[in-house]
Formats: structure tokens, sequence, C-alpha cells
């Protein structure tokens, strides 16, 4: 079977790219990540940042993505090359999708195993296995899931295969179907727990924490990981936004998907701090507990919530699909570059890939038991794939899709597939040309040390 002559495929419904992009978009990142983060760094200052990144690097790189994705037909490798050939200019450009395409898989290789910890606290709530009223019995309760390497391998391999059996049913029968039914769910549950977290004690405090910016109280580290954090959160420079850009009709407005898909994804964000933040002070945690924050904050909710248990059972089905959503986009460059360029069915793609990645993850999964202590730096192999990810390669890759979008491809490539007014495509020029990659630099710089040698 060849597939190069054939026309690629496209999502088949009008909602397809809309729904698989915000699917890959919202996860784990808006509702485990960014919470603990942001407690991390401090509140206010840090969600400002981030805001500001969102809008000054995601957007424009979003739309850059997506526009190389479909004039390109292929994935982030693929893709960029034909798209800089097209401009006659040379093919080194095409590292930049083959760091996306890396990144991706590195990223998924940690993701499973906090998806897999959702699918754990799902299972914990069905079996009545959260009973525990107080933050010191929640943390053990963690602590416990986390100590058995079987059991948590168990439950990240699941992940594992629950995302190669989607992506191996292909774009349409796979990906598209899952998104369009589970979005909507999340949203429900959100606002259920913030409406909880408004009578919990804490909203005042966390509404407090999360909004009052108060100037100058993050680091130049907290910057770099604001800026990682709104790649990581818009599944930007990691092959998924290219590549699902590359199955986009013709017609499909770029610059209006980019818009509610970043809009989307901020929106949930914020909903999850609304409602994780709350419990945290009524409770008297830290915000600054790490990865472990929602899962041993929000179960104390769900403790004392009439009908906690339900909703706790229906939050960690949300939880597990949102991360189901943006795990299977984070392996599309690789199946289909697999695909397209060594002849492979998409079967054989995906669970080749699945077999190599479950190695990786197993490895990341290890870190939080037998390997604790296998640290380089001060870091285990999960905190590791983590700040590589999100702290160089992503900021690093956004960095060179812009600058091949502002200054090396021809500028009528973008004029057509983004097809704005002129007013906006000066703007769209601009942010890319300037505004993202100043904005990119100066915060790498300013993180790596080099402005205060
Ligand atoms: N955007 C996803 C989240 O916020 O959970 C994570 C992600 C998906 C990162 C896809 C990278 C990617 F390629
Ligand atoms: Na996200």
């Amino acid at each position: 079977m060849t597939t190069t002559q054939q026309p690629r495929t496209q999502w088949l419904g009008r909602w397809g790219f809309l729904l698989a992009a915000t699917g890959s978009a919202v996860g784990l990142g808006n509702i485990w990540k960014f919470p603990y983060i942001t407690g991390e760094f401090g509140g206010g200052a840090f969600v400002l940042v981030y805001l500001a990144c969102i809008l000054a690097v995601g957007v424009p790189v979003m739309m850059t993505e997506i526009a190389l994705g479909r004039r390109g037909r292929g994935s982030p490798i693929d893709a960029i090359r034909r798209v800089v050939g097209e401009s006659g200019r040379g093919s080194a450009w095409s590292l930049l999708g083959w760091m996306a395409m890396l990144c991706g898989f590195l990223i998924l290789s940690f993701y499973v195993v906090v998806a897999g910890w959702s699918f754990s606290y799902l299972w914990k709530m069905l079996s009545g296995g959260l009973a525990g009223s107080s933050v010191e019995e929640m943390a053990a309760i963690f602590g416990a899931n986390n100590a058995s390497p079987l059991n948590l391998g168990f439950w990240s391999t699941l992940v594992t295969v629950a995302t190669m059996m989607i992506v191996g049913k292909g774009v349409q029968a796979g990906i598209e179907k899952s998104v369009s039914w589970m979005m909507p769910g999340m949203v429900v549950m959100l606002l259920i727990l913030i409406g909880y977290g408004v009578y919990s004690g804490g909203f005042g405090e966390a509404v407090r924490f999360l909004f009052s910016f108060d100037a100058g109280s993050l680091s130049s580290e907290g910057m770099l990981a604001a800026l990682g954090h709104a790649f990581f959160t818009l599944s930007l420079a990691s092959g998924a936004i290219l590549t699902y850009g590359s199955y986009l009709p013709a017609r499909a407005s770029i610059a209006r998907t980019t818009l509610s898909v970043a809009l989307a994804d901020t929106l949930v964000a914020l909903m999850a701090g609304l409602a994780i933040f709350p419990v945290i002070f009524a409770n008297g945690m830290s915000p600054s507990s790490g990865p472990g924050l929602i899962f041993m904050s929000l179960p104390l909710a769900f403790q004392a919530m009439p009908l906690g248990t339900l909703f706790g059972i229906l939050f960690f089905v949300m939880l597990s699909m949102a991360a189901l959503t943006s795990s299977i986009s984070m392996v599309e460059a690789t199946v289909s570059w697999l695909t397209d360029n060594k002849g492979l069915s998409r079967r054989t793609a995906s669970w080749g890939t699945g077999i190599v990645l479950w190695l990786v993850s197993t490895l990341a999964m290890l870190s939080f038991n037998v390997g604790a202590d296998w640290t380089l730096a001060g870091k285990h192999f999960f905190d590791w794939l983590d700040y590589l990810t999100s702290r160089w390669m992503m900021p690093l890759g956004g960095l060179g899709m812009v600058l091949l979008a502002g200054f090396v491809l021809k500028s009528e490539t973008f004029r057509e597939e983004l097809g704005l007014s002129a007013g906006w495509h000066a703007l769209w020029l601009f942010m890319v040309r300037y505004v993202s990659p100043l904005g990119i630099l100066v915060i790498f710089v300013d993180a790596l040390g080099i402005t205060r040698v």
C-alpha cells in the first residue's frame, strides 16, 4: 500500500479539527500541572506571565504550526521539509520537525504516568479506596499508590495501551470520534467543583492567590516555567498541533480555530485553579506540594461533599479522558511519520511506537519507587523528562518555528494559508518576527543566568 499518492486524510466533520486540537490542548496540563506549578512559583505573578506568554507566544506559534502542517500535509519533519523546499531553502530546518516529534514522544513518556494516577484514582473512587479525612491520610494514600512499581506500572501501561489503540484506529474513527463527547463533560464537572469551592471557605484566598499580581515576586526560573507551560498546555512544539493541522481542510480558518483552542484551554486551566485552591486553603495544605497536589487535595473535597463519591467518580473519568485526548495527539506525529515514510500500516506503526514508549515510560514510572534515587543533579528521570521538554525543547522549538515563519519562508506561504486581512496579517507577522522571538529569548537567556554574570 502506498500512501504517498493518495491525498492525505482529513477531519470528517466541520468540528473535527477544533475538537481534536482542543482535546489535545486541554488535559493534565490544565488540571494537574497548572495548579501545582502555580503553587510552586507562588501564584499571581506566575499566572500573569503565563497568560502573557499564551497571548504573545502561544497564539502566534499555534497559527504558524497549523499553517505549516496544512501547507506541508505531513508529519512535522516532512511538512517542514516541503514548505521550506517551496521557498527554496535548505532542509536543515526539518531538524525542527525531528525535535518536535521527539519532544512529543518524551512528554508522553511521563504523561502516561500521571494519566495512570488518574485512572488509579478512578479505581480507588469506585472501590472505596479513598476513605481518608485528612491531608496526611491523602498524602499517605498517594505515597502508597506510588510505592509499588507493579501497581503503578499497571496503570501507566494501561494508558499506553489505550492511547495506542485509539491512535491505531485512525484519525477519524479513533481520534475524532473520542474527543467529540469527552470535552463538554469535563467542563460541567469543573463547574460543579468550583460551585463547591465557593462555599468551602477557601475561595477568597484562592482568588487572591491566583490573581493578585504582586510584581517582582517571580524568579527567572518561574518565568521560564511559565513560558514552558504556555507551550505545554497548548501542545506546541511537540508535533501534535502541526500534525493535526496537516489533516485540516483547506477552507477552515486557522486564526479563528487557534483563538478558540487557546481560549478554551486557558479557561479550563483557570477553572481548575479555582476548583482546587479553595480545597487546599480550606484544609491548610501547602500550595507547593508538588505533582501530587490535586490527588491529595481534591479527594478531600469529594469526601466532604454530598454525593461526593459520585462526583469523584465523574471527575476522575473526565480527567482520564482529558488525558487520553491529549496523549493520542503526542504520538500522532511519530505514527504519521512512520506510515508515510516507512511503509508501515497505521496499526504496526502505533504498536511499534507503543513498545518503545512503554520502555521509556516504565523508567519514568520507576522514579516514584525503586528508581527514586536514580538522580542526576537532584532530578530523577521523570523530572528530567518534564524539565528537558518544557524548559528547553519547547521554548527552543517554538523559537525555531517563529524564526522560520518570520524570516525564512516566503511571505505568500502564510498569506495564503492564514488568509488574514492585511492588517491582521501585519500583526501576525510582527508577532512572529519580533514579539515572540524576543519574548522567548529574553526569558530563556535570563533563566540561564547569562544576564547576571
Ligand atoms: N496540552 C496537553 C495538556 O495540557 O495536558 C499536553 C500536551 C499534549 C503537550 C500534546 C504536548 C503535546 F504535543
Ligand atoms: Na493544556
